[in-house]
């Protein structure tokens, strides 16, 4: 039998990271044959983003990744997510790969490798190609088929030198906040769309997931990361419980129902039956969507706090990634959302790193036996470098410290948690709140792109160096 770790400590092998996406920080919208994508799109038109601030340049990463692998290495991180940018590779979502845009991320890839960090791609991280939004984006049946083919070709390109591999990034958001509440591009409002979109991005995990295993040497890990959210009640009152329940099912359940069950749960079909009829879902669909997975990734920022209306008209709802009158939440306009009590981040998250504990062990429950990796974490809060010029945040590095300790928590209960991937590297673009939200390690001066580790980055590089937590955070120096 082997030794039980001491608390603080993680086990060897366990992955350090930090995570990026492509049009949060590459820039370079118009390089080497890239074609605007639906967040080129969206960021373009105005009242879509804080400031009509778009990605254009974001931090440069795309001239900038030899630095940014560097500046990885001498912070002692091990691993590094990113994703790959479909409308650079396939820039109509159709047809044959641009070299171009392939050896970016090659030579990315080697830049990573040569300093000893794992690469972990994730294929998509909600950038789709305008021309397949025009065609009827994820709405549509087709576009599943076309992220599969894309999967195939950068599986191609890159399966000889990176073994881990994330096909979707949190769906909830491409489908919910897309099509649904329409804070996110493509900005539309339509409840039945996001629901059919839910569907076909599932689908397209499957179809992606077929695709990649047929040209991935053995032994490769694929994966999918979830924004699975801890839902609270209220109270315990039998209207708040399955009030909580519903919204689960919308969550959760939607997407882990047919992944790694094969089933969408009983209870959505009659939930939504206002909205949709799930008639697009097609024989042999649920058998594609519950392909075997190597891990799962889960993404967690803060709880969810629900109750039923109890006759009170649910309010606009603002669903953490922007405001909407229109709810992310479809057929759900009976429940109301509150905001989970405690300290909050600049994003005005809830801090409760209990919760992360929680879904932690929720997914050792319902995926038995499959590893998992804290794909995203982290928090966004007002930094600013002093006179010194020098960047301390020691809120963050108390939310990360919280956030890791319930990590190894977890770990003891008997969870495999194999690495933790902290959002993000990079101060970037924050989507719908433009540059506004800084959720970096590394602070980014917008003028002149110059980097600056602030005091997380290197507390963070500290305790991947040491592969244990202090015992107690001490203060930012
Ligand atoms: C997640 C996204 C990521 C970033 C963080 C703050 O939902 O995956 O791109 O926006 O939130």
């Amino acid at each position: 039998m082997t030794e039980p770790l001491p608390t603080a400590t993680f086990p060897p092998a366990f992955l350090w990271g930090a995570a990026t996406s492509a049009y949060q920080i590459e820039g370079a919208v118009r390089e080497d044959g890239r074609t605007p994508s639906i967040w080129d799109t969206f960021s373009h038109t105005p009242g879509r983003t804080a400031g009509g601030e778009t990605g254009d340049i974001a931090v440069d990463h795309y001239h900038r990744y030899r630095d940014d692998v560097a500046l990885m290495a001498d912070l002692g991180l091990t691993a590094y997510r990113f994703s790959v940018s479909w409308s650079r590779v396939q820039p109509t979502g159709r047809g044959p790969a641009v070299q171009a845009g392939l050896d970016f991320y090659r030579r990315l890839v080697d830049e990573l490798l040569a300093h000893g960090i794992k690469p972990a791609i994730t294929l998509y991280h909600w950038d789709l190609p305008q021309e397949l939004e025009d065609a009827g984006g994820w709405p549509e049946r087709d576009t599943a088929h076309r992220f599969a083919e894309y999967a195939r070709l950068v599986g191609e390109a890159l399966g000889d030198r990176v073994e881990q591999w994330i096909t979707l990034n949190e769906p909830w958001c491409s489908a919910f906040l897309g099509y649904g509440s329409g804070v996110h591009a493509p900005g539309r409002t339509d409840p039945a769309a996001a629901l059919r979109a839910a569907h076909h991005l599932n689908l397209a995990h499957g179809l992606g997931t077929a695709a990649l295993r047929s040209v991935l040497p053995a032994g490769h890990q694929l994966a999918l990361s979830l924004n699975s959210q801890v839902v609270r009640p209220f109270s315990q009152s039998p209207d708040d419980l399955a009030a909580a329940r519903r919204i689960d099912n919308l969550a959760n359940g939607v997407f882990h129902g047919p992944v790694l069950h094969g089933a969408y749960p009983e209870t959505l079909f009659a939930e939504t039956a206002p909205v949709t009829d799930w008639s697009f879902v097609l024989d042999g669909d649920l058998r594609t969507i519950r392909t075997p997975l190597d891990a799962l990734g889960l993404n967690y920022y803060t709880p969810v706090l629900v109750s039923a209306a109890d006759g009170r008209a649910a309010g606009p709802r603002a669903d953490g990634h922007g405001a909407s009158e229109h709810s992310p939440w479809p057929a759900a306009d009976d429940v109301l959302f509150h905001q989970a009590p405690g300290e909050r981040t600049e994003m005005g998250w809830t801090i409760d790193p209990t919760g992360l504990h929680e879904l932690i062990m929720r997914y050792s429950r319902e995926a038995p036996g499959l590893p998992l990796y804290i794909t995203e974490n982290g928090a966004a809060y007002d930094d600013k470098p002093d006179a010194d010029g020098r960047v301390h945040d020691p809120e963050r590095i108390a939310y990360l410290h919280g956030h890791l300790a319930a990590v190894r928590r977890a770990i003891g209960d008997g969870a495999d948690v194999r690495g933790y991937y902290l959002w993000s590297l990079l101060d970037n673009f924050e989507w719908a709140y433009g540059y506004d939200k800084r959720f970096g390690a590394v602070y980014v001066d917008y003028s002149t792109l110059e980097r600056t580790p602030k005091s997380s980055a290197r507390w963070y590089g500290e305790v991947a160096r040491a592969g244990a937590l202090p015992a107690a955070v001490e203060p930012a120096a």
